[in-house]
């Protein structure tokens, strides 16, 4: 049945439900930021919602790293200030969204193909804090797995990899060629470690549970915290 036009009133279309909980997901995880932090800087739709919600916070002194040049550009519009990741050093707390979110604390991370930087990110940070909207949390990890390859051989590495195709988009920042890993996920551990073992495998978009340090995931109600597995500082233990 057709819904009245009193329910479409009442129910806002799914994506502006969906935007309004990436925005309060964000805008929790920007209160944690404090002054003179380091900071790294994910890549998506949600963090599009952080960085105006830290930048309106005047922080003293915080300094970022970016994981894409299209969040480099958009927190530099901001005002925020951000230098390379190796100006840096150990991060205090890196913040990014992810595209699926696992009961065990796994993630998949990549859908804007940023994922390696990304994962360079979060492992360069004491505190890695995940945001989302609530359609992220799934039961269990489906495929696509991004990828990104080495683009020398990258038939060759294709094949090895199992079933996978490679993505009609320009090559990363870094030269290397993104592709999709299409087969069940399964064993997220086992998958981590068989496309770890790959040659021309850059590296892939499965995030372990021991790298996350805190889901900030949004629905109707309000922002779900869940404590990750890794424990080593960034002011959130
Ligand atoms: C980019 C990512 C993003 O964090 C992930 O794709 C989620 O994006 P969005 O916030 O737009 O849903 O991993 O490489």
């Amino acid at each position: 049945m057709a819904p009245s036009r009193a329910t479409a009133r009442q129910q806002p279309p799914l994506s502006d439900e969906r935007e309004r909980q990436k925005r309060a997901a964000a805008r929790a995880a920007a209160e944690l930021v404090k002054d003179g932090m380091r900071l790294g800087l994910g890549t998506g739709t949600t963090v599009a919602h952080l960085l105006p919600a830290i930048a309106e916070r005047g922080l003293e002194g915080l300094r970022c790293a970016a994981t894409s040049p299209a969040t480099e550009a958009a927190a530099r519009a901001l005002g925020l200030a951000v230098e390379p990741l190796d100006e840096l050093g150990e991060l205090d707390l890196a913040i990014d969204g992810a595209d699926e979110i696992a009961p065990s604390g796994w993630l998949i991370k990549g859908g804007g193909g940023a994922h390696t930087r990304e994962k360079i990110v979060a492992a360069s940070a004491r505190a890695f804090v995940v945001i989302a909207s609530a359609e992220k949390a799934v039961y269990e990890l489906t495929p696509p797995v991004p990828l990104e390859l080495i683009a020398f051989g990258v038939k060759r590495t294709l094949a090895s990899v199992g079933e996978a195709r490679l993505r009609e988009a320009p090559p990363t920042p870094d030269g290397g060629l993104l592709a999709d890993y299409l087969e069940q996920v399964g064993d997220p551990a086992e998958l981590s470690a068989h496309l770890e073992s790959l040659p021309g495998v850059i590296e892939h978009g499965l995030f372990a549970p021991q790298m996350v340090s805190l889901v900030l995931i949004a629905d109707e109600h309000g922002v779900r915290r869940t404590r990750g597995a890794k424990r080593n500082g960034g002011g959130l233990d």
